[in-house]
């Protein structure tokens, strides 16, 4: 165990600083000068990708928070229309399927349940196929996957998982790239996204830096009973999947908002002893965030902001801190925004004594209903 883990304490502090090789991995012979190169999905998946008019991605856990963030991206650059669901809840209704959509399953094992069952329930639908994101290659779902596209992140033993998502959005980009360039995106705009993906591992080595930061903030948490996350756009999915990552491991309860939802319920509950942890990249929404910050400063709330060291936000909380993290690009930000919340979960947790890698009543992969 402890050769493993080598200079680490934990298995999901080894997976997290392992991201910078682990997304390295998943995007290597698969993205060129050019672009996003031929066939990575798989033998005549460039042939059925031509074909998609939709796509419906289906996911459990964290795999279903970087489904959320691909409905962005796919929507924003490829013009076409994703919806995304949990598994155990898609199985179990009757979706409608537009003619020409792509079946997606993510999973970082590829042997969760309710992820099969609803890829097995997808066979009678009349999807045009279905790919697995996976990071398993003998598993289930990429056996019974027209395409699979691997996420080449190694094993994951930390419960929590981290690399399998960071890694996972990797694959995603990929994929978004691919159908965005299909679907006639401004070459321009297609070789900026391209260049910010290269850029990605380094900018996630970056964020990684941060660690001490984040160990002084961690501290302040030791004593909290209850946090809520704050993002918009395709920052909500990663201010979700950071409150995924606090409860999981801190047992501190923890939930996530579109910042613009504060005023219709989760307001109520800011005070002194609620901490609100906002994730601030620079961009169309950060005004709109930065009122919303504001609503929580007025209510005399902790503000912890993560923000983008290009934005324009200042301190002035009364309590608080601001960290700087250079997302390398409005695209790839919200896969190195992740990082500072795996990080801050991680340390909190580290500091309340509870077992990191493997939390109690969890389990690394759900493999019954
Ligand atoms: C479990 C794990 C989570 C994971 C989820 C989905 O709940 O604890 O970390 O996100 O299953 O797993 P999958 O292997 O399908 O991605």
């Amino acid at each position: 165990d402890a050769v493993e883990r080598g200079e680490y304490r934990h298995y999901m502090q080894k997976e997290i600083f392992e991201q910078p090789r682990a997304v390295a991995n998943t995007l290597e012979a698969r993205i060129g000068a050019g672009g996003v190169l031929p066939n990575v999905f798989g033998i005549g998946g460039d042939e059925l990708l031509a074909k998609v008019k939709g796509v419906h991605i289906i996911a459990c856990g964290t795999s279903y928070h970087a489904g959320m963030v691909a409905k962005y991206w796919i929507e924003e650059y490829a013009r076409l229309p994703v919806s995304v669901e949990v598994a155990s809840e898609y199985r179990y209704r009757e979706a409608v399927v537009p003619e020409g959509t792509l079946f997606i399953a993510i999973s970082q094992s590829g042997e969760t349940a309710d992820t099969l069952a609803a890829m097995r329930e997808s066979r009678r639908r009349g999807y045009l196929g279905t790919l697995a994101i996976c990071n398993v290659p003998e598993s289930s779902a990429v056996r019974e996957a027209d395409l699979k596209l691997m996420t080449r992140a190694g094993p994951e033993i930390g419960v929590a998982s981290t690399k399998a998502f960071t890694t996972q959005l990797a694959a995603l980009a990929l994929l978004t790239l691919h159908l965005a360039k299909q679907q006639g995106l401004d070459s321009a705009r297609y070789n900026d996204l391209c260049a910010q993906l290269h850029r990605l591992p380094r900018a996630i080595d970056e964020a990684l830096k941060l660690e001490p930061q984040i160990i002084e903030l961690a501290a302040s948490f030791i004593p909290r009973h209850h946090a809520l996350f704050l993002g918009r756009g395709a920052h909500f999915p990663v201010a979700l999947e950071g409150s995924l990552k606090l409860k999981e491991i801190s047992y501190i309860h923890a939930e996530a908002y579109p910042a613009g939802e504060l005023k219709h319920g989760p307001l109520a509950l800011v005070d002194e002893d609620m901490p609100v942890v906002a994730v601030a990249p620079n961009g169309p929404l950060l005004d709109k965030l930065k009122s919303n910050l504001q609503e929580v400063r007025a209510r005399g709330g902790e503000l912890i902001v993560f923000a983008d060291s290009a934005a324009h936000i200042d301190g002035g909380a009364t309590r608080g801190s601001i960290l700087r993290i250079d997302a390398g690009g409005d695209f790839i930000a919200p896969a190195v925004f992740t990082v500072p919340l795996q990080l801050l979960a991680y340390h909190v947790a580290v500091l309340r004594g509870t077992d990191v890698d493997q939390p109690r009543n969890l389990a690394k992969s759900v493999t019954v209903e």
